[in-house]
């Protein structure tokens, strides 16, 4: 079966300025969308991935070395995570994942800044990661296209430094977009679901 470009979980025009429409049409209709469609493509011209999960074609061109399958399948998974990491609500994390944050970073204020840091500081494009660890939350980046699933990591946020994401609205001010996103439209509770693993499931993948 091939793999489909999920709808948004919102509106494009719910986030108003902090993320336009036209980011949205852009990002998920034809960013995102592209990568959904080469990946259809080169899976297709591999018979023995035809039924495979999204999670399977990632571990399986990476053990290949299969850099093009690679890149777009895992800008698939990460994608489609991104748009359950944002919402138009304003939310705090609340309960375990509150306490978890306090635990590992010291506050909630501190959680943010480090991972503003993370988000900022990361050269060229890839993705800025709120992960847990054992007991413990930590916060790391990856280069372009990879992805947690490729590191048997457990990712519980993410924020897109890839230009692509914030040109538009926020022109080269990369700080301005990530501090945005972390003060307004971060989806904690999709982030709390994602401490058991319900936040996505086998079937999202
Ligand atoms: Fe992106």
């Amino acid at each position: 079966m091939p793999f489909i470009l999920p709808e948004l979980p919102y509106d494009t025009s719910a986030f108003g300025d902090l993320i336009s429409a036209e980011t949205f049409d852009y990002h998920h209709g034809k960013h995102h969308k592209a990568y959904v469609d080469k990946t259809n493509a080169l899976v297709a011209e591999d018979g023995a991935l035809a039924d495979a999960s999204l999670v399977d074609v990632i571990a399986a061109a990476k053990a290949q070395g299969n850099k093009a399958l690679f890149n777009n399948a895992a800008q698939i998974w990460n994608h489609s995570f991104y748009w359950k990491c944002l919402t138009p609500e304003q939310q705090s994390p609340t309960g375990t994942l509150k306490s978890m944050i306090e635990k590992s970073f010291g506050s909630h204020e501190d959680m943010l800044a480090k991972l503003k840091e993370e988000a900022v500081g990361h050269f060229a494009s890839g993705w800025a990661w709120l992960i847990i660890d054992g007991d413990n939350l930590k916060i790391t980046s990856l280069h372009d296209a990879d992805t947690p699933v490729a590191h048997d990591m457990k990712p519980l946020l993410t924020i897109d430094v890839w230009e692509h994401a914030y040109y538009i609205d926020y022109r080269n001010a990369r700080p301005d977009y990530v501090d945005a996103l972390l003060k307004q439209a971060i989806n904690w509770e999709f982030v709390a679901q994602n401490l058991d693993g319900s936040g996505v499931s086998r079937a999202d993948q």
